[in-house]
């Protein structure tokens, strides 16, 4: 596989109930670099993260709303996007930072982007107010096979 990159893309409906679906898919498509059970749980979670926002911040839980995922494998390392074309981000700046939320009421603890930058080697932000927002996110993966070599 080395030299050459692997893709998947999914889209689907803003549903709440596309979340476990979104994780699961990931999940397999990774698991062709054998990832360990923590790096497996890092990757779901940060799905998980990243396709709630993009349903209850980018689409106000409209579930008219498409999200995309894709993900590549090159080497042993995994890029991820999350994208949607909803409001987008004001201040991203402000948004990145722990705690935040813009809705404190909705009992959200503004630790999402705190966990994906956390739990990836690379994140990062691209948004535009009225036209959407997109995720990326790098991590390598730590092959268990070279853990026994
Ligand atoms: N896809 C998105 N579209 C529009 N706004 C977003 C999007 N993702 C994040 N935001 C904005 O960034 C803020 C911070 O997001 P973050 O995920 O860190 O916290 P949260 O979603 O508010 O709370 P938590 O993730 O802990 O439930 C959100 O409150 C929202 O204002
Ligand atoms: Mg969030």
């Amino acid at each position: 596989m080395s030299g050459h990159s692997n893709k998947m893309s999914l889209e689907f409906s803003s549903r709440s109930e596309n979340e476990a679906f979104a994780r699961v898919a990931v999940a397999a498509f990774v698991a062709q670099l054998d990832p360990t059970l923590e790096e497996l749980t890092d990757l779901k979670t940060v799905i998980s993260e990243a396709v709630t926002n993009s349903i209850i911040h980018g689409y106000d839980n409209n579930p008219e709303g498409i999200v995309t995922i894709t993900a590549e494998i090159e080497g042993d390392q995994i890029m991820l996007t999350v994208s949607d074309r909803g409001h987008g981000i004001e201040d991203v700046e402000l948004a990145r930072q722990p705690l935040f939320t813009s809705k404190p009421d909705m009992e959200r603890s503004g630790m999402g982007f705190t966990i994906m930058e956390n739990f990836m080697d690379e994140f990062e932000v691209t948004t535009e107010l009225g036209a959407g927002t997109t995720i990326r996110m790098k991590k390598r993966i730590e092959s268990k096979k070279a853990l026994y070599n």
